[in-house]
C-alpha cells in the first residue's frame, strides 16, 4: 500500500517541519528533500542534544532511513560536508545513509557574496534573505547558466560554464556593487576537490525513487520553507525562489502525482517570520516577548530574531486549497500556555469596509487589511507532558477544535515540545 506523504509548511518557514519529520520517519524508509538549500533550518532535538539540518532530510538521525537530496534542492558542497561531519560527530553513522542527485545545481561563495552584496543595496527593500546564495543560484538554473552536480564529471565543460559564470557575476561584483573581481581559478580548485567528495554520494535520483517504488518502499518528501514563502504563491517578492508548496514535490523530485498517498501542512500555533514582508497579525509589546522567550523564536540558520503574530486563518485557507492538503499537524502548543488570551484571525477588513475570509496573497494588499480576531480564554496549564488529546486543558481544545472549523480541515498531530515524543498523535 502506498503510503507516501510530502510534510509541507504551511506558514512562512520553521513550522517544527524538522521535529515532525523526524518523529515520523521511524516508520518509513527513505525521506527526501525536493526544493530549497541551505536557507533551510530544521532542528531536532533528541534526549535533550540538539541538532539543525540544513541539507540533509530529517529522516538521518534513525538508522531505518535512507535520505535523498534530490533535483530541485541546490547544494553549497563545502556546507553539506560540514553538515555531514556535524552529524557524524552527533554519533550518527551516515554510510550510505545521504544521497544527492546529478541535477542537484551547485551554489558558489560567489553567488553568497552576490546574496549579500544585493541586500545591502537594497537598503530598506531589501528582502532580509538568508544570505546563503539561494537566490543567485536559483536565477541562473531558470536563465540556464547555473552549474549542475553532473559537470563536475565533465571537467572541460565544466571549466567553460564555470568561466562564463564568474565573467557574468565579475560585471555585477565590480560594476555594480564595487566589489572586488572573483579569481576563477580559486573557485575551479575548490570545486574540484568538492568534486571527489560529491561523486561519492551523487546518483541518479529519479532512477532511485522508481526503484523505491517497485519495492514498495515507503518516502516522506520533506519541504523546506513554509508555503507563503512559494515563488508562486507566497508574499512575493518577499518569498524564496523556490517551489515550497505541493508542486515543487514534483518537479523537484521527478516524481508523478500519484508517488504521493497525502499532502501534510504544518502550522505553528501562532505564527512567525523572518525576513521582510507583510505580516498581518504581526504582534508587538509585551505578548511578542512572552511568545519570542518560551518559543525560543530565533532563526536556526541566520540566527535572528523571528517576528511573532497570531494564526491567520485567512492565509492558511488560501494554503490548505494551494497544497491539497489531507491534514495538518499543529506545533509549539506548549509556547500558549501561559498566555492569558489567544487569538485568530478570521476575517480581514478591507479599507472600504468589506470583510473576507479569502484573500489573494498579494503584498500591496496584505499589507493595508486590518484582521478581525475571534479571542480564546488562556488555558493556563502545562501541556508539555501530555499524550493524549482527552487529557488537554478543555479550552485548548477548544482553540484546536476552532483551528479545524476555520480552516474546514482535521488536526491529527499536536506538538508539545521540541522534544522527538512530545507529541500527541490523534490519528493518521
Ligand atoms: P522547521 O524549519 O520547520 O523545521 O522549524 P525550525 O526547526 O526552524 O524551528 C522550530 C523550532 O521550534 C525549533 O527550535 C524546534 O526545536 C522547536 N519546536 C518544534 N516543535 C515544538 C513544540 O511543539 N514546542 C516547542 N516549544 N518547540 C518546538
Ligand atoms: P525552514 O526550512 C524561515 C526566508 C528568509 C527571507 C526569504 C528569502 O527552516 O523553514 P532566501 O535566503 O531563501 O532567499 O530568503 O525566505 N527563509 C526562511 N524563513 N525558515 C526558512 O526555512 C527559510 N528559508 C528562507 O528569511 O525572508
Ligand atoms: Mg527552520
Amino acid at each position: 500500500m502506498n503510503k507516501n506523504i510530502a510534510i509541507i509548511g504551511a506558514q512562512w518557514g520553521d513550522e517544527g517541519k524538522g521535529k515532525i519529520v523526524d518523529f515520523l520517519s521511524k516508520k518509513f524508509d527513505y525521506v527526501v528533500r525536493y526544493q530549497g538549500g541551505g536557507n533551510a533550518g530544521h532542528t531536532i532535538v533528541k534526549k535533550n542534544k540538539k541538532i539543525v539540518l540544513h541539507l540533509v532530510p530529517s529522516g538521518i538521525l534513525h538508522t531505518n532511513v535512507t535520505n535523498i537530496i534530490a533535483n530541485g534542492v541546490v547544494i553549497n558542497p563545502k556546507n553539506l560536508q560540514e553538515e555531514i561531519q556535524n552529524i557524524q560527530n552527533f554519533g550518527i553513522n551516515t554510510k550510505n545513509r545521504i544521497y544527492i542527485s546529478e541535477n542537484c545545481f551547485l551554489v558558489f561563495s560567489f553567488h553568497t557574496i552576490f546574496d549579500k552584496m544585493r541586500e545591502k543595496f537594497l537598503k530598506n527593500k531589501a528582502i532580509g534573505t538568508t544570505g546563503m546564495g539561494i537566490g543567485p543560484v536559483y536565477e541562473d538554473k531558470i536563465a540556464r547558466r547555473g552549474i549542475r552536480v553532473s559537470d563536475l564529471k565533465y571537467s572541460k565543460i565544466f571549466s567553460e560554464k564555470l568561466k562564463f559564470l564568474i565573467e557574468y557575476y565579475n560585471f555585477y561584483l565590480t560594476k555594480f556593487f564595487n566589489y572586488r573581481k572573483i579569481e576563477y581559478l580559486e573557485i575551479f580548485k575548490e570545486a574540484m576537490k568538492n568534486a571527489e567528495f560529491l561523486k561519492k554520494i551523487s546518483i541518479d535520483t529519479i532512477d532511485k525513487l522508481d526503484e523505491i517504488k517497485r519495492q514498495k518502499k515507503s518516502v516522506i518528501f520533506e519541504g523546506a520553507q513554509g508555503s507563503l514563502l512559494d515563488i508562486d504563491h507566497g508574499t512575493y517578492p518577499y518569498v524564496t525562489s523556490s517551489n515550497t508548496s505541493i508542486g515543487g514535490v514534483f518537479s523537484g523530485s521527478g516524481v508523478g502525482f500519484n508517488y504521493i498517498k497525502k499532502s501534510i501542512g504544518v502550522i505553528k500555533s501562532y505564527c512567525t517570520r523572518v525576513g521582510s514582508g507583510p505580516f498581518p497579525t504581526e504582534l508587538f509589546g509585551k505578548i511578542k516577548k512572552e511568545i519570542f522567550t518560551k518559543g525560543q523564536e530565533i532563526g536556526s540558520t541566520t540566527g535572528r530574531i523571528r517576528r511573532i503574530g497570531w494564526l491567520d486563518a485567512v492565509l492558511l485557507r488560501k494554503v490548505v486549497k494551494i497544497n491539497a492538503f489531507s491534514y495538518l499537524c499543529l506545533t509549539k502548543l506548549d509556547v500558549l500556555d501561559n498566555l492569558e488570551e489567544i487569538k485568530v484571525c478570521i476575517y480581514y477588513i478591507l479599507k472600504n469596509g468589506e470583510k473576507v475570509r479569502f484573500t489573494p496573497i498579494c503584498t500591496q494588499f496584505l499589507e493595508e487589511v486590518k484582521p478581525v480576531y475571534r479571542t480564546f480564554p488562556g488555558w493556563k496549564k502545562n501541556t508539555s507532558k501530555i499524550k493524549d488529546f482527552f487529557l488537554l486543558p478543555e479550552k485548548a481544545k477548544n482553540y484546536i477544535n476552532y483551528i479545524e472549523e476555520v480552516l474546514d480541515i482535521p488536526i491529527k498531530i499536536i506538538s508539545t515540545g521540541p522534544e522527538r515524543n512530545s507529541i500527541i498523535i490523534r490519528e493518521m
